[in-house]
């Protein structure tokens, strides 16, 4: 895979995303490692576009590209279980990122936690109430899925940054 190539997406083609991709990709996330191998994450799979669309309330800035999304992944996870459900919830929502690419589609990520709504609302409860999440489950994004309709440049060598690597000390 080429790791360079995977850009933020934030307009999508009017395709569907086929079940058996969408399949693919939860199949990697499920098996994403977690701390304690809690193995606490789930997923909340949105697969026609008016339902994708109805997230944008959610959240009341950096939610409007979710207009042409066709589909996507909630990452949720049962804080009874992981006790590091945040690091949990984001390998698997970067696994989803990832395999997505490797399967030429486009993503974005929609952060969620800690975000607000209309009324100044946390994102998560109204997300709570959408989708019937109960309490001990919190939600961390939401991750957009799609026939990317917009072109970005791949990152190349230039912007590889070698001087924030450090090897034995600081
Ligand atoms: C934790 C996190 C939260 C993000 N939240 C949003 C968001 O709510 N809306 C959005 O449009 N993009 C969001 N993004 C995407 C970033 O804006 C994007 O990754 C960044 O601008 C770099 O662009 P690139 O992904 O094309 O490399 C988020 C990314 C991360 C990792």
């Amino acid at each position: 895979m080429d790791f360079l190539s995977r850009r933020s997406i934030r307009k999508y083609k009017d395709i569907p995303v086929e079940k058996e991709k969408l399949d693919e990709i939860l199949k990697t996330a499920i098996v994403a490692p977690t701390g304690h191998n809690a193995k606490g994450c789930e997923f909340i799979v949105f697969e026609k576009p008016e339902d994708v669309r109805k997230l944008i309330g959610v959240k009341s800035m950096g939610a409007v590209f979710l207009e042409t999304a066709p589909a996507g992944i909630a990452v949720v996870c049962n804080t009874d279980k992981a006790k590091t459900w945040i690091e949990d919830s984001s390998v698997a929502a970067y696994t989803i990122i990832l395999k997505a690419h490797d399967l030429g589609l486009s993503t974005c990520w929609l952060q969620l936690k800690e975000r607000f709504g209309k009324d100044n609302r946390p994102s998560e409860e109204i997300f709570r109430e959408m989708t019937n999440l109960p309490e001990n489950y919190n939600v961390l994004c939401f991750i957009a899925i799609g026939y990317g309709d917009e072109e970005r440049p791949s990152y190349t060598d230039k912007d590889v940054d070698l001087s924030k690597v450090h090897y034995n000390k600081f």
